[in-house]
């Protein structure tokens, strides 16, 4: 298989080394599939004895084509809930199963716990043989001139790693994963990503994504509120975005992605969670300039403790402005 060429420096593997090995699994070895709780009731295989005899040529036709399907590698990306261990699903756990291979790239201390969680998922539902594949995610400008190029250049790098760490650990016939964080449809590179190394064509496998709770939807809950209100619209976006303005036409906003609490303190409801799902969960809510400076002191108090933070909130207008109209 000819893929991208890995680079040693920045990939690890972590449990048994099987290149040239095959995983264990009822296509190699003949022994049943592991009993999950929920395939226990999984069908039997099927009866070929009765099949049409096939002469040797398209026998050996068949055999080629099978052969050719199972070469095709698949991964899975994995959507893992934003901090809370139930918060995973039946779907995600019984993929997390099915794996040979997970891919993590490695975002630094800050986040251990973040990498923490997964280990944990791993560790319960993870089949026995599984490995981790490791890259070193790419450092980036924080502050950049040229915002949307500056991300570009670093999905580009990232995917190569991630390419890398393809090419090099996943074998033929075999299940990768990548476990994100929240739900791979928000705010998540790891789709792009994947999308980008299958453009470039050196790369061969299919993909399959299962989605997660996420943060947004963890936020809702936990305040008890809807996201929108009856037959009205909600924006997700930024902080740096918010920083550009309220956006047009709505009046519920979601803000992910804010290390500046870019609120101001104008006239709305602020509905504000922060490591939502995990033991440290913080959850302020109320008219924006009564709670503002709450937020702002809980946030730096937790960030200082923590070493990170992660946070999300909802701007309401109360009511809809052009409710009014
Ligand atoms: C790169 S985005 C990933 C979002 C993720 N895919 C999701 O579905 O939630 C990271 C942002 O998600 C939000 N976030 C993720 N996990 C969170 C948590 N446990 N508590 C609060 N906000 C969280 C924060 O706004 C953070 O800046």
């Amino acid at each position: 298989m000819v893929c991208g060429r890995p680079d040693r420096d920045t990939l690890a593997v972590h449990g048994t080394p099987t290149r040239g090995l095959r995983a264990p699994g009822p296509r190699h070895t003949g022994r049943p599939r592991r009993a999950y709780p929920w395939t226990a009731g999984a069908r039997p295989a099927t009866d070929w004895s009765s099949a049409v005899p096939l002469s040797v040529g398209l026998r050996a036709r068949v055999a080629w084509v099978c052969g050719r399907l199972a070469d095709v590698r698949k991964i899975y990306v994995i959507g893992i809930g934003a901090g809370d261990p139930d918060h995973l699903t039946l779907q995600a756990a019984k993929a997390i199963g099915r794996t040979d291979v997970f891919f993590l790239l490695d975002k630094g201390e800050a986040k251990e716990s973040m990498i923490e969680l997964r280990r944990r998922m791993l560790k319960a539902y993870g089949k026995p043989g599984r490995r981790i594949a490791e890259g070193r995610d790419p450092d980036r400008d924080r502050s950049p001139a040229d915002y949307p190029g500056t991300i570009a250049d670093w999905r580009r790098r990232r995917s190569m790693v991630t390419e890398a760490l393809i090419s090099e650990y996943l074998l033929d016939d075999q299940i990768g994963a990548f476990l994100v964080w929240g739900d791979p449809s928000l705010y998540d590179s790891t789709i792009a990503i994947l999308d980008e190394i299958l453009a470039r064509g050196l790369c061969r496998f299919e993909y399959e994504v299962i989605p997660g709770i996420s943060s947004v939807a963890t936020l809702a809950a936990k305040h008890r509120i809807g996201l929108n209100r009856v037959g009205r619209p909600v924006q997700i976006t930024t902080g740096r975005r918010l920083a550009e303005g309220w956006p047009e036409g709505v009046d519920d906003v979601v803000v992910m992605l804010d290390a500046n609490q870019t609120f101001t303190d104008e006239d709305v409801d602020i509905y504000w969670g922060a490591y939502l799902g995990t033991p440290d969960e913080l959850l302020i809510s109320g008219p924006l300039p009564d709670v503002a400076d709450e937020i702002r002191r809980v946030r730096a108090e937790a960030r200082e403790k923590h070493g990170w933070i992660m946070d999300t909130y909802l701007l309401r207008r109360n009511p809809p402005s052009s409710a009014t109209t």
